[in-house]
């Protein structure tokens, strides 16, 4: 079973990105052939600095590979280094109707957000259904955001199939909806655009200021306190084992503990679950040969299968 993702290089990832899109897509590696690239043509969407696009691109290579990716499992690659994917682009938009493309809400919330509405933006659902078709995957895990450009790439395959002939795999999305929405320091959901996140990879000064300033209720330090409502003890969840979570929840109700211990709680676990990834994160940034050299291979492995897709995608249009 081939398992596909992608993620755009637009930002520092974050404790949202972390829980929601990293941990499953390395989970998934045990579970299959794990495909990753970096969607740097779609972040160009958005991104208009050049170094901006390289720096957050590499950040991405370097925070999964830091976090456990491991390249002999995944196919890890950069999205442009398969320029197939945008020859297959064009093939696809040959069978999309404009109605479907039209649709799409993600395209509207971004114009509505203030971004510029190219035909790059419109288009993007059909450059995502051949980064998925491409390479024949089977199943693609995305956050709930993600489900309606699944359903415009099954669409499109089935059409093209039904016009041209059986060549495509249809792909079927994999939505986690176990993974909560992760909040961030103001209790809405974590987002770059609402600038409450906790970056993974983050100073640490910086992270240790973020954590205490976390929203919390104006409860008196004596009082009882519920762990349920609290943003800092939902973050402290994630990390926590069952009894470092029963025993923080324990504190909150007897009172006698201000919310200010609690994010030093969470400060300290955070920081000590990921000082291991620290340490090979920094290793990794020292080698930059290898990651390239990872990503190169990544990216071979990938056209072998591109090619072959567009070879008979090719003689069943008459193109070559
Ligand atoms: P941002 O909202 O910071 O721009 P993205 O939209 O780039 O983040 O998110 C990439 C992926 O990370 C999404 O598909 C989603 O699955 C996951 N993700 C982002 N924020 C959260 C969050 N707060 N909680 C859970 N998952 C998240
Ligand atoms: N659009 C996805 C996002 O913003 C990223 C992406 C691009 C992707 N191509 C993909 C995800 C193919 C899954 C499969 O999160």
């Amino acid at each position: 079973m081939r398992i596909l993702s992608g993620i755009q290089p637009s930002g520092k990832l974050h404790l949202g990105n972390y829980f929601g899109m990293m941990k499953p897509a390395l989970e998934l590696q045990q579970k299959g052939d794990a495909y990753l690239f970096i969607a740097n043509f779609h972040a160009l969407t958005t991104v208009s600095n050049p170094q901006e696009l390289r720096d957050h691109s590499r950040d991405v290579a370097l925070d999964f590979l830091a976090c456990g990716l491991d390249p002999e499992k995944t196919v890890f690659f950069r999205q442009s280094d398969v320029p197939e994917v945008c020859e297959l682009t064009w093939y696809l938009s040959c069978v999309t109707t404009m109605g479907l493309l039209e649709r799409c809400h993600s395209y509207k919330d971004k114009v509505d957000k203030g971004i510029l509405p190219t035909h790059a933006l419109f288009a993007y659902p059909v450059l995502m259904a051949a980064d998925i078709l491409a390479y024949q995957s089977n199943l693609v895990p995305v956050g709930k955001d993600q489900k309606q450009h699944l359903e415009v790439t099954r669409d499109i395959a089935i059409r093209f199939n039904n016009v041209y002939g059986p060549v495509f795999t249809v792909p079927e999305p994999f939505i986690q909806d176990s993974v909560a929405v992760v909040p961030g320091l103001d209790g809405h959901k974590m987002s770059k655009s609402y600038d409450n996140t906790i970056e993974i990879f983050g100073d640490e000064k910086k992270t240790r200021k973020r954590i205490m300033s976390i929203v919390t209720d104006s409860t008196p330090l004596e009082a009882s306190k519920n762990p349920d409502t609290c943003n800092v003890f939902a973050l402290f969840s994630l990390f926590a084992s069952e009894s470092e979570r029963e025993a923080l929840a324990a504190r909150y109700r007897a009172g006698g503990m201000g919310y200010g211990e609690a994010k030093k709680a969470l400060f300290e676990i955070f920081w000590a679950r990921f000082e291991p990834f620290r340490v090979k994160r920094a290793e990794l940034a020292a080698q930059p040969d290898y990651v390239d050299a990872v990503l190169r291979r990544g990216a071979e492995r990938a056209r072998v299968e591109a090619v072959k897709t567009l070879d008979r995608v090719r003689h069943l249009m008459g193109v070559n």
